[in-house]
């Protein structure tokens, strides 16, 4: 990126993991939510995969006691590693080694699940005087097509301060999401936001940009999270820091991403996802597009 510096870009991601996963209970008594496999990979690892290529260099994972599966599945397995090698599975070692190879992983502890701001906050310690700016991305937020990241970073080296991510939904859809208060720019993708709405009804929404689980943050993000108290459902918001940044005249933009995203955190989301990933994959996809036509009764095309 021309005249990018470490004050406009990022390199570290903040992946907060640490949520209870209630919507996807019995499963997630024992099973984490980002482990669950759309096709054959986790929601984590195409999370990781995302931020690798919007240059990150490191993912903090924020857990909570119990879930250390998450960070154990970024480590080497050396054993399984020698098991395929000496079959000659070299495609299957490719796959097992991609994960750790993509950047390199820390965990914070979030001990308590007190709301994403808290979690956001317990990773502080991991980070250096280089992260004048911070990733986040919500592991259960697919945003496809990928590479929003990098806009976000363009925006923030054009306008400074922190850039999120919206969709612009219809709105008789509008209700169950954070809705921006926003203004125009000379950038018809790129608006100014001046505050936000938690799940307005239709008629009181600001706007049809919807918030969507990308976040480019300014460190000052850390300092706002000390100061607010919990809001919402009684959870450290990290919409209430980020607002608290805007009403003391931090610039924060939003990115209007025109794409598609699946909400891996429910079954039904998580299904969606699953089957969007599997009809594009060449050994699954023919298959299961004709088991598919044949159990609904339409046709192939
Ligand atoms: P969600 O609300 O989608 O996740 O939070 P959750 O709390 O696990 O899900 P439900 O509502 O109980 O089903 C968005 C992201 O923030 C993380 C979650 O792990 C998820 O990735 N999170 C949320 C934390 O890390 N800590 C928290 O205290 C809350």
């Amino acid at each position: 990126m021309t005249g990018a510096t470490s004050e406009t870009t990022f390199r570290t991601a903040i992946v907060p993991a640490a949520g209870l996963g209630t919507r996807f209970l019995p499963t997630t008594k024992a099973v984490p939510k980002e482990l669950l496999p759309v096709v054959d990979t986790p929601g984590i690892e195409l999370v990781a995969d995302e931020a690798a290529q919007a240059g990150a260099s490191r993912m903090v994972i924020v857990t909570s006691p119990g879930k250390e599966a998450v960070a154990d599945y970024f480590r080497d397995s050396p054993e399984l590693e020698h098991a395929l090698e000496s079959k000659g599975k070299t495609e299957l070692l490719a796959r097992i080694r991609r994960a750790p190879g993509l950047l390199d992983v820390e965990t914070a502890l979030q001990e308590q699940a007190l709301g994403l701001g808290h979690a956001v906050a317990q990773a502080e310690p991991n980070l250096t005087d280089d992260d004048a700016a911070v990733a986040v991305l919500l592991p259960d937020d697919l945003v496809l097509p990928t590479g929003v990241l990098s806009k976000m970073a363009e925006v923030r080296a054009r306008h400074g301060g922190s850039v999120l991510c919206a969709f612009d939904i219809p709105k008789d859809r509008i209700s169950p999401y954070g809705v921006f208060d926003v203004s125009d720019t000379d950038d018809g993708d790129v608006k100014r936001v001046h505050g936000m709405v938690e799940k307005p009804a239709p008629d009181e929404a600001p706007s049809t940009y919807a918030a969507a689980g990308r976040y480019l943050l300014d460190r000052a993000v850390f300092d706002a999270l000390k100061r607010i108290g919990p809001g919402s459902g009684g959870e450290l918001q990290l919409t209430d820091a980020v607002a608290l940044l805007i009403s003391e005249g931090h610039p924060v933009h939003v990115v209007v991403h025109r794409g598609g995203r699946h909400d891996l955190g429910n079954p039904g989301g998580f299904l969606r996802a699953a089957v969007d990933f599997a009809l594009d994959d060449p050994e699954y996809g023919p298959a299961l597009r004709e088991w598919l036509t044949d159990r609904i009764g339409g046709t192939a095309d």
